[in-house]
Order: structure tokens, then C-alpha cells, then sequence
């Protein structure tokens, strides 16, 4: 099966490529810029080699029109997107990138319809609002969206295109709405801290995640395979979902990693923001719709990730450039 995968070299998508290429599948990764580091981490040079890069950016739609014919790709999974941040400073380029970039991915799949059979995206649970804006308990699948970031608006937009592709052109896509995804790779952005925190401890490092309460932790590669899982789907419509992971304090972030490495104890502390989305999601619908999702628990989780930092760190080849400033 041919994948096209939009963002390929980010966290998720590097252990998306893992994934596919564990599984015999042909996998073109579509990017600004070729970045296998993240994929060095959980691939050897032979599987890094057998993946295909197509330099582009995904704001420009007659080259991604292009692409898509020319690598035939059935399953696209666009994962290339800007974060919180960028967003925040410049919702132009923002939207350029997440929005006009979304628009770019569905019309190459309109252009394509002989070729393309499904899209799956990354939308993010950004979309809903903060804890208190919701009753308590899990927040439900198709609760009110009320974003309260750029970012979060985009993907909401997303959605909705998404919605009338398949309205308009019957074009299925499923969109995924990760909270904090965590493990080797996750060396980017504000909620990259937890994972962060496990490098640092094994550095036998003082560390300091940037914000506190409750988050909603899904393990990097459970993330990757749920992707996977949905682009395999014969599902039809345009639904999104979130997904869940283990809902819990960052203290209990804290003392998970604590039970896993070794001497880390006192070492990882964190300031008291929240972080402005409601963390317990409602996953019945995508286990409903789709089957059932996987699951690491977050000892698991967090006891994998330190695993890969401690081979890495053996071998030489540990890059501590994430933890500088
Ligand atoms: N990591 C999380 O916790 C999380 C949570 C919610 C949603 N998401 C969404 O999942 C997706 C993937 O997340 P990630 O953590 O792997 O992201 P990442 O930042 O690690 O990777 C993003 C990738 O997109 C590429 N990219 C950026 N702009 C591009 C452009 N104009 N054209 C082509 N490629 C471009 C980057 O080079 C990078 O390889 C994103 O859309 C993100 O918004 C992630």
C-alpha cells in the first residue's frame, strides 16, 4: 500500500513511518526540509533509507496536486502543521500552513479521486475549550467546540472542510485530536515538556515543565498506530475524534518518571499554568467507529521512552539540543 504522509518527519509521523515500514508498506514522506534525526531514534539506516522524500511545502496546492499523482499514494496522512506558538505571533502564516494546507491535501484527493481512498489528518483536542467550560467528567465526543487559541480554531476549521469535502465530494477522511503525545521524538513545542523530563532525569538533570494540573498523556507510538489504524478503516464520512490516553496530574507525571529512572527523585519540578484545554475527552466515539484504540499505560509509556534515551545515550548518539534554553 502506497502512504503519503504530509509532515512525515515530525514526532508523530516519524513513528507512523516506523510503523508503516515494520509492515512492508511503501512510505513517501512530503516535508520542508529532509530530517531523519527524530526517525534515527527508532530506525536503523536500511529502514530510514527505504523511506522516499519529496521536498515541499504544503501551502503550495499545484505541487501537492502533483505529488499526489505522481506517487499514486492511496492513504494520505497529513500530519505537516504549525504549533500554538507560531500560530499565536503569526495567525497568517498560521492559517496559511494549517488551513490553506488542509485545503491543499483534500483538493489533491478531489483532483485524485481514481487514486486517493483516504485521508486522515491531525486536527487536536485544542478544539475543545478549558475544563471549566464543559460538566465534569469526560468531555463528550461532539461537545460544544470553543478553542481558545489560533491553533485550535484552525483545526476547527479543518474539521469542518473536512466535513463538506466529504458533503460535497464524498471524499472520507478522519481527523485525530492528540492532547500531549509523549516519547522519543516529542522535542518540540510546550507539551514536549513531560518527555523532556525523562531525558533529563536520565542526564541526572534538574528540570522544570512549564505548566501543572491535568493532561490527557498518549503515548507516542499508541498515537502513530491509531493514525494507522484509521487510514486502514473502511469507515465512510468525515468523522474526528478524540482519543485518550492516561488523564492524570503532571505530579503524577512527575512520579512516574521517578518509579522509572533510576536516582531521578527530586529532580523534575514544574510551574503552576494550566494549560488551557479540557483534558478528559470522551473516546467512545473512534472505538465505536473505528475499533478498538491502542493503549500504553503511562509507566509503560514513560519506562519505553527513557529506554530509547538510555541505548542512545550508550551509544553516543543522544542529542541534548532539546533541552538547552
Ligand atoms: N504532538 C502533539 O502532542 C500534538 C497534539 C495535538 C495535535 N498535534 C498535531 O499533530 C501533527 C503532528 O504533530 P507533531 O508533534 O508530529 O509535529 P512536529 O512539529 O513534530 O512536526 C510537524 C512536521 O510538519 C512539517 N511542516 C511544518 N510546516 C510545513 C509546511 N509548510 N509544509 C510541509 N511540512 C511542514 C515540519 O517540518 C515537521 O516535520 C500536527 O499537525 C500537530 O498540530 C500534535
Amino acid at each position: 500500500m502506497q502512504y503519503l504522509l504530509t509532515g512525515g518527519y515530525g514526532c508523530i509521523g516519524s513513528w507512523i513511518v516506523k510503523n508503516l515500514i515494520d509492515d512492508g508498506h511503501d512510505v513517501a514522506i512530503y516535508d520542508l526540509v529532509e530530517h531523519t534525526a527524530r526517525m534515527a531514534l527508532i530506525m536503523d539506516e536500511e529502514q530510514i533509507a527505504r523511506v522516499r522524500f519529496i521536498e515541499g511545502d504544503i501551502a503550495d496546492g499545484p505541487r501537492f496536486i502533483r505529488v499526489v499523482g505522481e506517487t499514486g499514494a492511496s492513504r494520505i496522512i497529513h500530519l505537516a502543521g504549525l504549533q500554538v506558538p507560531v500560530c499565536r505571533t503569526d495567525p497568517i502564516k498560521g492559517a496559511t500552513v494549517n488551513v490553506i494546507g488542509t485545503l491543499n491535501v483534500f483538493e489533491a484527493a478531489k483532483t485524485h479521486d481514481d487514486i486517493v481512498q483516504r485521508i486522515v489528518y491531525a486536527s487536536s483536542a485544542a478544539v475543545y475549550g478549558m475544563e471549566d467550560d464543559y460538566d465534569s467528567g469526560p468531555v463528550d465526543n461532539d461537545a460544544v467546540l470553543k478553542p481558545v487559541t489560533h491553533y485550535g480554531v484552525f483545526k476547527q476549521c479543518n474539521e469542518a472542510n473536512a466535513r463538506v469535502y466529504f458533503l460535497d465530494h464524498g471524499i472520507s477522511s478522519i481527523g485525530l485530536r492528540p492532547w500531549t503525545v509523549y516519547g522519543p521524538g516529542r522535542d518540540f513545542g510546550l507539551t514536549s515538556d513531560p518527555t523532556k523530563a525523562v531525558k533529563a532525569a536520565l542526564l541526572n538533570r534538574p528540570y522544570v515543565i512549564g505548566y501543572g494540573g491535568r493532561n490527557n498523556m498518549q503515548y507516542v507510538n499508541d498515537t502513530a498506530r491509531t493514525f494507522i489504524r484509521c487510514a486502514e478503516a473502511e469507515t465512510t464520512g468525515a468523522g474526528a475524534y478524540s482519543i485518550r490516553g492516561d488523564v492524570v496530574t503532571i505530579d503524577e507525571v512527575i512520579a512516574s518518571i521517578e518509579r522509572v529512572v533510576p536516582g531521578s527523585e527530586g529532580l523534575i519540578s514544574h510551574l503552576d499554568m494550566n494549560l488551557p484545554i479540557a483534558p478528559d475527552l470522551d473516546d467512545r466515539a473512534i472505538q465505536e467507529d473505528v475499533g478498538e484504540i491502542p493503549y500504553t499505560p503511562l509507566d509503560d509509556g514513560i519506562r519505553e521512552t527513557w529506554d530509547v534515551f538510555r541505548r542512545h545515550q550508550e551509544a553516543g548518539t543522544l542529542s541534548t539540543d532539546d533541552l538547552q534554553g
